[in-house]
This record gives structure tokens, C-alpha cells and sequence, in this order.
């Protein structure tokens, strides 16, 4: 069973890919991930804030950052990380940058590159809370801050998007014109709760499940028709199905982490069977054979499509 597929033109051997995240902030945990069936492993992103941007004059109690000691890996540390992934490591390793706003962190992409790194993944997590920031100010940076990376290394770039741009097919194109290699969906945001007995905001970390990959699904299957890189999936991948759906619907390559943190490396194995077992039962040999079959490539009005589902959809329910 061939389970060989191209993401951002490194050849992987399956599309099993550890997403973002600190395992590979001990190289011994990266290393038993590559013996479970990782075909790449992705690195915890370093923060534009961590590279002394203006955000660092604001005042710290107001703004809530971490003090710079708090962060798990300075920048200096990083590229000593990744030099002793780049040792550890047959299969590729993907660096990981979280950033949106002009600045010197863009310029380190180069050093992540002579240390080594296969490609990086640009996050461009942001919160817009400003009411005289306009959205498409806010994507116009967004694509000259990927214009910048791209043009300064030359190893691919992966961009890790939010679902929350109103139009995200013309962005996903504007990107990929920008010299992005290849899309990840989606960004989770991290919704803190309220502790209502002590009346404070709770911050909160909540793993993934399966249903959150819906989303993911619906947009993989649009964009995966426009676009000529890669697109990878994260959020909400934790069975075989799971995996199946997301190639169906044009994925290169699916992101794990919170399947990962529950149950341990050994599940990459779980859903590399799984996944074979689904292509043995339809009579698939390779990935290409089925990869982006349940996109929108043969529907001539996707738009006129969604909407019917979404009509249907409410008018099958009867009470
Ligand atoms: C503990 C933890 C740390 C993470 N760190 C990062 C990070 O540094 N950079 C990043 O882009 N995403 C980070 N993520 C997000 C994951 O890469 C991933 O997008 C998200 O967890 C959804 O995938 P999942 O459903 O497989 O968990 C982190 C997630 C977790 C749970």
C-alpha cells in the first residue's frame, strides 16, 4: 500500500504529520515520534513578540505577555533545538513561526533555514479587537508579511490560517501568489471560559475532537480545486475516518496533536491501519487514486452548492 504523498515538495512517506506543538521540544520525544510513523514533525512556534517588537515598551500588565523568560524556547535556543532535530531526524522537520506584523523576525527565517529546517509554517494568529482596522487592512499585511518570508529564504512556506476571514478562497489564492507553498486549516482559537465563583476569565486549554474537523472538511473541499500547493489539515484529526474524509476533500497532509497528547505515539499506527484498511476495502493502492475526489473541481457553481445544502439541511428537519 502506497502511502507516499508530496506536502509543500517534501516527499512524505505517509501524510501523518505532528502539527505544531512542544514535542519536539525534546528531541528524544520527536525521535520515538518518527519510530511510531510520523512522516514530519513540526516545532512550537516562535512569536514575533519574542523578537522585541514595540509590543514589548506596552505595559506588561496591561498587555498580559509573559515575561521574555517564560517563553519555553528563546530564539537563540530554537536554532540550537532544531540543530539537534536536524542529527536526530531521517524524516522532515518543520519550523514553525508565529507572526503577521512587519519586523526582524521575518530576517530569522534565514537562520532557521541554515539550521537546517525542511520549511517553515507562518502563523498568522491574531485577534482583531481594533474598530478602525478594516479586514482587508489586516489580510493586505498578512500577504505582504508571507511576500517578505518567501522572498527571504528558500525553503517552503506553509501558512496556518484562521476560518474567520470573510473571504477566505480569494485570500487562500492571494497567499499562495505570495509565494505560500502551501495552506494549513485551521488555526484553533483558545476561548477562555469564566470562573463564575471567583468572577474572572479562565484561561483554558481544551483538546480537539472529531467534530471540529467539519469545518476543515467543507474548506478543503473549496480551496483544494483553486489551489495549486498543499493543504494540510489541523484540528479535529483522531481516527482513520477521520484521515480518509480529509484526503477525500484534498489534503496533502493531516496535523496531529491532541490525539497525540491523549493517547501517545503509538496511535499514528492505529490510523496508518486504519487508513490502509479503508483503501484495501475500496480497492485503492495510493493516495492519489482517491486524494481531493469529494472536492468542489467538478461543480460549476460552488457557491449556488453550499448554499442548497445549507437550504436543504433546514428544510429536512420537521418537529
Ligand atoms: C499544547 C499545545 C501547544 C501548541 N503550540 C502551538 C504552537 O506553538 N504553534 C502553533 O501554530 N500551534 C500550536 N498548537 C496548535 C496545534 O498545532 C493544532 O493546530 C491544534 O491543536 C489543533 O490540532 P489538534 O486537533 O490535532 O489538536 C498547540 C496546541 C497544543 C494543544
Amino acid at each position: 500500500m502506497n502511502l507516499a504523498t508530496p506536502y509543500l515538495g517534501l516527499p512524505l512517506h505517509s501524510p501523518f504529520v505532528v502539527g505544531a506543538s512542544p514535542f519536539c521540544d525534546d528531541v528524544y520525544v520527536a525521535r520515538k515520534l518518527q519510530d511510531a510513523g510520523a512522516a514530519a514533525v513540526t516545532m512550537r512556534s516562535l512569536f514575533e513578540e519574542q523578537f522585541g517588537l514595540t509590543i514589548w515598551h506596552a505595559p506588561k500588565s496591561a498587555a498580559g505577555y509573559p515575561e521574555f523568560a517564560d517563553y519555553q524556547l528563546g530564539p537563540e535556543r530554537y536554532l540550537v533545538q532544531l540543530a539537534d532535530l536536524k542529527k536526530t531526524l531521517s524524516i522532515p522537520f518543520i519550523a514553525s513561526l508565529n507572526g503577521s506584523h512587519p519586523g526582524s523576525w521575518i530576517s530569522f527565517a534565514q537562520r532557521l533555514e541554515n539550521a537546517g529546517a525542511d520549511a517553515i509554517e507562518l502563523n498568522l494568529y491574531q485577534v482583531i479587537t481594533d474598530p478602525t482596522v478594516a479586514a482587508d487592512q489586516v489580510e493586505k499585511e498578512m500577504i505582504a508579511a508571507v511576500d517578505a518570508l518567501t522572498g527571504s529564504v528558500h525553503i517552503p512556506i506553509a501558512v496556518k490560517l484562521s476560518p474567520f476571514h470573510p473571504s477566505i478562497a480569494q485570500l487562500a489564492v492571494a497567499l499562495e501568489l505570495a509565494g505560500a507553498s502551501g495552506l494549513v486549516l485551521f488555526n484553533r482559537f483558545y476561548q477562555p471560559d469564566i470562573d463564575l465563583e471567583e468572577i474572572k476569565v479562565q484561561p483554558q486549554l481544551q483538546l480537539s475532537n472529531s467534530d471540529e474537523l467539519l469545518l476543515r472538511l467543507r474548506w478543503l473541499a473549496i480551496l483544494s480545486p483553486l489551489l495549486r500547493g498543499s493543504l494540510a489539515v489541523t484540528g479535529g484529526v483522531h481516527t482513520a475516518a477521520d484521515t480518509v474524509k480529509a484526503l477525500l476533500t484534498g489534503a496533502h497532509a493531516v496535523q496531529l496533536v491532541s490525539v497525540l497528547l491523549k493517547h501517545g505515539p503509538g496511535v499514528i499506527s492505529t490510523l496508518r491501519h486504519g487508513l490502509e484498511k479503508w483503501m484495501d476495502g475500496h480497492n485503492f493502492s495510493a493516495i492519489e487514486q482517491f486524494r481531493g475526489r469529494l472536492n468542489l473541481a467538478r461543480c460549476p457553481d460552488a457557491a449556488a452548492f453550499e448554499r442548497a445544502n445549507y437550504i436543504r439541511v433546514l428544510q429536512s428537519r420537521k418537529v
